[in-house]
């Protein structure tokens, strides 16, 4: 059974993305239908295949200066030594190991997808004057939260970071 169903609720609408998209849930799928003997090459392939697709995404994020690019980049980075990690350790005998990280590898992308990667796809199909707009109404809408947690007595630069793990 797939991990994964590709589905319109996954379409961002930025082609190039969507290819890539496409991509990451066969190579997840496959990933999930490896058995014990294939299942280093196709962490090998998944790895080969996100190293490319994350690669692309934060390159795209510099050239256009994405604002939120320092934890989209991070996630990426996480991810590709975890499931690096996770490869070592099938290598190692621990097969299950990698049957975890293909199950919550699903989950991950969906969340993924429809947050860091919906915000980008945004981004990339604006023009410079509607980028130039998003950001002005981003930091007038931050300023205004920041105002509200200071009348309110809260350390508004801790709240104003991106989440947990978030070092920025
Ligand atoms: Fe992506
Ligand atoms: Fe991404």
């Amino acid at each position: 059974m797939a991990l994964l169903e590709w589905s319109d609720a996954l379409v961002l609408g930025e082609s190039r993305m969507d290819d890539t998209h496409r991509e990451f849930v066969d190579c997840l799928n496959a990933l999930g239908d490896a058995d014990d003997a294939s299942l280093v090459a196709a962490l090998d392939r998944f790895i080969e295949h996100s190293d490319t697709h994350f690669a692309d995404e934060n390159a795209r994020m510099e050239a256009t200066a994405f604002p939120p690019a320092h934890c989209h980049v991070t996630e990426h980075a996480n991810v590709l030594n975890l499931c690096r990690e996770v490869r070592q350790m099938v290598i190692d005998g621990k097969i299950e190991v990698g049957r975890v990280l293909a199950r919550e590898l699903a989950p991950w992308f969906t969340q993924h997808a429809g947050s860091m990667d919906t915000m980008l796809a945004y981004w990339l199909n604006l023009d410079d004057a509607g980028r130039s707009e998003a950001l002005r109404i981003s930091q007038e809408k931050q300023a205004e939260m920041r105002a509200a947690m200071v009348a309110r007595g809260e350390e508004a630069e801790t709240a104003m970071s991106c989440g947990p793990g978030c070092a920025h």
